[in-house]
């Protein structure tokens, strides 16, 4: 596990990737139980089609007791019956391809369910090594008492019933006999077992994988040096065996995963300094969630303008400079784990100025599902399949952003014809909910706007990942420039904010241009004037 094999491969297309989150539990339900499904998913591959969107990734759907929402995987290698069966897989990997959608999975790699085949072995047999086991009468701090005929007690990853995979520790410690190298046989046995898993998936026409909890493999590991290499040494044989595969982490560092060999990385879900703060200080998607109360976080999309896009600018360009072109970094709206676009005090209003961001940066955008319509974070659900995180404090419910899809305005809102209190989650409850239907009708809708960024951003190089930027003004209105063509101007905040720069900037900078997308800003000739929750995307060359 030594080696440091370059180079490696670059699917050109993922420059270009418009990136899709389904949870699959709650897009649509095509058999009625209540749940959404992949046949499901196939059916409404339509609605992601007029949108844009080239690339999906769907939360794991693999056989699962469901203790974390399929995040704790009892086999890798079949699909979730709730779900359908690797043959409804297969087929929406092709009608998805028809679209021009590339579809991406989960991988779980540094757990398992506690109900996996693996683990019920390992927990009645003391030769095995398949996961972290410490023999001791007493469960060291953050173990789990064994819950078969073998003693002692073993680590999770997560949740209690998600015990780590034994992937080693970086170093030795007397006091801890449990650890081992990185290259013993249950370490080892673990990695042929990801390269199996992938290559299953792969060799049914998926584009690659979205890697769960990605830094956590090996444990005590300063700098994350040993868990790189057990990446690259899988990403060398993915180079070998599916050069097209892509990978893309939950890491939250994009300076350690891309140099570990994955293409791109979701930064901003806990990036930056301190306790997520990249991400808080751009929407914050942890405030609605945490304690179900707005928390209060200086972030820059708020209301009442008490952020700054500064943090987030800086944290972006320095992770960019780092990773060069080596990869890229993804920037969701949000995701199941944290609150939706659409909570706390944010209003309708406030949103089309955060897709003007999302769909203009230099980035890998991923909308979860939902957001493009401004769903909201719904507030008072009760705990679902282990939706709320204890540690991260009492009220921590990840349910309110996992609803189901808002697609018409008929029974459960064309989610499922399961009777309501058979779905997975109630619907919204707001008689004013959006839906996919009524935006449609609506050119001046969340969803249409959304739909004509896309196109924008896709038929424009300038826009894309990988050109460049230029920040003009990182406070308000936020303003930059795209590849030399495209200003940009965002103000998130009520009150309105004007700009001009000190000196005459060059070419291309604020002049005159066509404005291609955008509401209340004006272009004042030497500056831009921009009213309250204002955006605006001008054709410097138009
Ligand atoms: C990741 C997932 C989250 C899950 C956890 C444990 O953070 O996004 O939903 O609970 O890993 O697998």
């Amino acid at each position: 596990m030594r080696s440091d094999p370059t180079p490696r491969s670059r699917p050109a297309w993922l420059a270009d990737a418009i990136l899709y989150q389904i949870y699959p539990q709650s897009f649509a339900d095509s058999d009625g139980d209540g749940i959404g499904d992949l046949n499901g998913i196939t059916e409404r591959l339509g609605h992601l089609s007029w949108l844009g969107v080239n690339t999906i990734w769907i939360n794991p759907c693999f056989a699962s007791p469901f203790r974390d929402a399929g995040y704790d995987v009892s086999d890798y290698l079949s699909i979730a019956p709730r779900y359908g069966t690797a043959d409804d897989l297969a087929r929406l990997v092709e009608t998805a391809r028809h679209h021009g959608i590339r579809v991406l999975l989960d991988l779980v790699a540094g757990h398992t369910s506690d109900e996996h085949p693996w683990f019920t072995a390992s927990a009645n047999d003391p030769s095995d090594h398949r996961y972290i086991w410490a023999d001791t009468d007493e469960p060291p701090r953050g173990f789990v008492p064994s819950p078969g005929g073998r003693n002692g007690a073993y680590l999770p990853n997560f949740f209690p019933t998600q015990p780590a995979l034994n992937f080693g520790y970086a170093r030795m410690a007397p006091s801890e006999p449990w650890r081992q190298p990185v290259d013993a046989d249950g370490p080892r046995a673990n990695r042929a077992a990801l390269r199996e898993i992938m290559d299953h998936w792969l060799r049914l026409g998926i584009a690659g994988f979205r890697v769960d909890m990605a830094s956590s493999l090996v444990k005590d590991d300063p700098g994350f040096r040993e868990t790189s290499l057990l990446w690259k040494e899988l990403r060398a044989w993915l180079d070998r065996a599916h050069p097209d595969a892509v990978l893309l982490s939950e890491w939250g560092d994009p300076a350690v995963s891309v140099p570990a060999g994955f293409h791109g990385d979701f930064f901003l879900h806990f990036g930056g300094d301190g306790d997520g703060l990249a991400l808080r200080s751009l929407w914050n998607n942890h405030g609605g969630i945490d304690m179900e109360h707005w928390k209060a976080v200086d972030c820059f999309f708020d209301a009442e303008g008490k952020g700054s896009p500064r943090p987030f600018v800086q944290a972006w360009l320095e992770a960019m400079e780092t990773i060069g072109d080596a990869g890229h970094i993804a920037l969701p709206t949000s995701n199941h784990d944290f609150s939706r676009l659409g909570c706390g005090p944010r209003t309708p209003e406030e949103l089309p100025a955060a897709f003007a961001l999302l769909l203009t940066w230099p980035t890998l955008p991923a909308i979860y599902y939902g957001d493009e319509i401004g769903m909201r974070y719904v507030p008072g659900l009760p705990d679902k399949e282990g939706s709320v995180i204890g540690f991260a404090g009492p009220d921590y419910n990840r349910a309110g952003s996992r609803t189901p899809m808002q697609w018409d305005s008929g029974p459960n809102a064309g989610f499922s014809t399961a009777p309501a209190d058979r779905l997975y989650l109630p619907i919204d409850p707001d008689p004013s909910r959006p839906t996919v239907e009524g935006q449609r009708a609506d050119p001046g809708s969340l969803l249409n706007l959304v739909r004509r960024l896309i196109a924008l951003r896709a038929s424009s190089p300038e826009l894309g990942a990988g050109a460049e930027v230029r920040i003009l003004h990182d406070g308000f209105p936020f303003t930059y420039v795209r590849g030399d063509r495209y200003l940009v101007v965002i103000n998130p905040r009520r009150r309105a904010a004007a700009f001009k720069p000190a000196r005459k900037p060059g070419r291309g900078a604020i002049g005159t241009g066509r404005l291609v997308e955008g509401r209340g800003v004006t272009l004042t000739g030497d500056g831009v004037e921009a009213e309250g929750f204002s955006y605006a995307i001008v054709d410097l060359d138009g």
